[in-house]
């Protein structure tokens, strides 16, 4: 008797742990939901069952994902972490999530994004990191998340991005920058390049407002004149610089910075506004005034040209209007329509 009630017990306790529900959540077995939203949780819950599609744990007050906190969970498209106080990314946090679509990471205190973090999410389509305090991106995001569709940094720390992290979100088709500290001196040319062509390509964003430099200060990336970006690099001034020309340019500046970054980050006024835009505006502006003077002369010659022989026409057609009036006078009733009489005039004219 004791030891069928024992076995039963432990039946009971084995099929909770296999098809159970975490402890507070509410599991619906036929949507292979978990929700587990505002229920004061601080950790991931280690019991949810292994077939879960969607997981719900929003507003709770989760502070770190452990690694491979859902390598028991391979089939989940949708995780919504938003609203918790998540400050503790490890780089294996998301290891095994080889179909997740939706990560949803708003509302948290996020940092740093270590670099190989989205690594394993190949399927992933809509990542909002929005409302952190994120100073960089992950450089690969793109390579190994080749499917995003929708990306959100809105409301974080991030003053530029990469133009190859850009390059590599070959799907993307919405990115919302919103309310960034954006550095908008000479290494925002990339991301300036790179947005122009993404909303020719019909791509969605919302606005990058610059913080820096002082002059541009409030202003949208996309409006600040490309002659301000021209005088960044002095040595190519002789000529209007090509997109590709800038992109590259950009990528050389890029490798410099990135040997050293140190250097950028105290000193990113090195080629700012100020650095020597006036000689550039000068040399600018005298080609200007020759290049619109010549063109002047020669419309200018070719309108005398125009007026002398209107006048010259003029006089010729008065001349053989008075003619044809006197014939008309002479011979009133000749038939003047008939080619033949018409004749002898015209060879007059020639
Ligand atoms: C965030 O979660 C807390 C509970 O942890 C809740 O009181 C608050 O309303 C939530 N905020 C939003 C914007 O949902
Ligand atoms: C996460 O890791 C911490 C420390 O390593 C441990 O105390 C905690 O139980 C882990 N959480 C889960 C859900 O495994
Ligand atoms: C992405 O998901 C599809 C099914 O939705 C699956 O067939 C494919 O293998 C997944 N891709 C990767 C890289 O796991
Ligand atoms: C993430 O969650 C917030 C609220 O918790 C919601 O407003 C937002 O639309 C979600 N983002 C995505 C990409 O679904
Ligand atoms: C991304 O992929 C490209 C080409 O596939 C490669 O050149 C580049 O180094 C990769 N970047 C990272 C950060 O892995
Ligand atoms: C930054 O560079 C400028 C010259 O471009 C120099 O005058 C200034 O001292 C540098 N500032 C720092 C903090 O290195």
């Amino acid at each position: 008797m004791k030891g069928g009630l024992f076995l039963a017990l432990n039946v009971f306790l084995l099929l909770h742990v296999v098809c159970g529900c975490p402890e507070m959540c509410l599991c619906r077995q036929s949507t292979k939901t978990v929700n587990c939203n505002n229920k004061g949780l601080a950790e991931i819950p280690t019991n949810v069952p292994s077939e879960t599609r969607i997981l719900y744990l929003q507003n709770n007050n989760i502070q770190a994902i452990n690694n491979s906190a859902f390598v028991n969970t391979p089939w989940l498209t949708i995780i919504d972490l938003s609203n918790n106080s998540i400050s503790s990314l490890p780089s294996n946090a998301f290891l095994g999530l080889h179909f997740l679509q939706t990560l949803n990471l708003t509302n948290n205190l996020i940092h740093d994004l270590e670099n190989n973090i989205f690594n394993p999410l190949q399927n992933l389509t809509e990542l909002d990191l929005s409302s952190n305090n994120i100073v960089n991106l992950p450089e690969s995001l793109g390579n190994s998340t080749d499917r995003l569709t929708l990306l959100t940094v809105k409301h974080n720390q991030l003053q530029s991005i990469d133009r190859a992290l850009l390059d590599s979100l070959s799907n993307l088709k919405t990115f919302l920058f919103k309310d960034n500290p954006w550095q908008c001196s000479c290494q925002a040319v990339g991301l300036k390049l790179w947005l122009e062509s993404f909303l020719y390509r019909g791509g969605i964003i919302d606005e990058v407002v610059c913080l820096t430099p002082e002059n541009w200060k409030g202003k949208d990336l996309l409006k600040i004149p490309y002659e301000f970006y021209v005088a960044c690099h002095p040595q190519k001034t002789h000529i209007l610089l090509s997109n590709t020309q800038l992109h590259n340019l950009e990528q050389q500046n890029n490798g410099k910075h990135g040997q050293n970054a140190q250097s950028r980050d105290r000193n990113v006024s090195d080629c700012e506004v100020k650095s020597k835009p006036r000689p550039v505006s000068i040399r600018h502006a005298i080609a200007t005034v020759i290049i619109t003077g010549v063109v002047c002369g020669i419309v200018s010659l070719m309108m005398l040209a125009a007026a002398i022989y209107g006048c010259a026409y003029a006089a010729i057609m008065a001349k053989y209007h008075r003619e044809l009036k006197e014939v008309e006078h002479l011979a009133p009733a000749t038939e003047l329509g008939s080619p033949e009489e018409k004749e002898p005039l015209d060879g007059s004219l020639a």
